[in-house]
């Protein structure tokens, strides 16, 4: 059985008041925090780059899940890896280059994580599964924080861990977008281990949040 682990997103956090987030996240017992930098132009939505990272990194020891929504992720790579992420995730339909970027990832020292996008099958990947220590699926289109989750997505976990054991591969699979305390179950049993939570988190209690997912998990352990 995998570790469970739960990434809240600050997507959804004060943006003024990072600091106290952070260490609220911390005091929540996460081990994880996701961090979605967009650029606008992979995804239609700007939210921050590497700098917020860094300054980020000087007030936590959380592990740093940098989710890249940027076209051509190969390019920025060494500036996360300088922020201090921890994880990169990149998405295969932003790059002609993934199998490099993510060896890059890995040179670098940090865990390798690649994405695909709702419509985006797993055969997209496949080829790269030895590469990598996480696979993140997209649950929601990504760009924003609040949607509603896509169940469709959930065959695409389930056919990600048959691979993994066909193969005898050793990577998480996350999911983002539109969990809470019903979606995450269905995740946990599709196969998922890496749970994002943006808004059902900071928009309720991150606190409550925190517990009541973890619960949801307890039972599905
Ligand atoms: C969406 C981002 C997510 C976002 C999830 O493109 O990648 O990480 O923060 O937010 P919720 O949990 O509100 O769907
Ligand atoms: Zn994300």
């Amino acid at each position: 059985m995998r570790k469970f682990y739960i990434a809240p997103s600050i997507l959804s956090a004060d943006y003024a008041n990072f600091e106290t987030d952070m260490k609220r996240i911390e005091a929540s017992g996460a081990e994880y925090v996701h961090i979605d930098i967009m650029d606008g132009h992979f995804v239609p939505n700007i939210s921050f780059g590497a700098g917020v990272v860094a300054s980020l990194r000087r007030h936590s020891q959380l592990v740093f899940d940098c989710h890249l929504m940027v076209s051509n992720p190969e390019d920025h790579l060494e500036e996360f890896a300088r922020a201090g992420a921890d994880i990169i995730s990149i998405h295969v339909e932003a790059t002609p280059h993934i199998h490099g970027a993510l060896q890059r990832i890995r040179q670098m020292g940090m865990k390798a994580s690649v994405v695909i996008n709702p419509g985006t099958p797993v055969a997209a990947i496949e080829h790269v599964l030895g590469l990598v220590d996480q696979v993140l699926v997209m649950t929601v289109n990504p760009g924003f924080g609040g949607q509603a989750f896509l169940p469709e997505t959930l065959d695409k976990i389930r056919q990600l861990a048959d691979l993994r054991q066909a193969k005898g591969l050793d990577f998480d699979i996350e999911v983002d977008g539109g969990v809470d305390d019903q979606t995450i179950e269905l995740a946990a049993q599709a196969g998922a281990n890496v749970f994002v939570a943006g808004s059902y988190l900071f928009n309720g209690g991150l606190e409550e949040g925190m517990d009541k997912l973890r619960q949801v998990l307890t039972v599905n352990d």
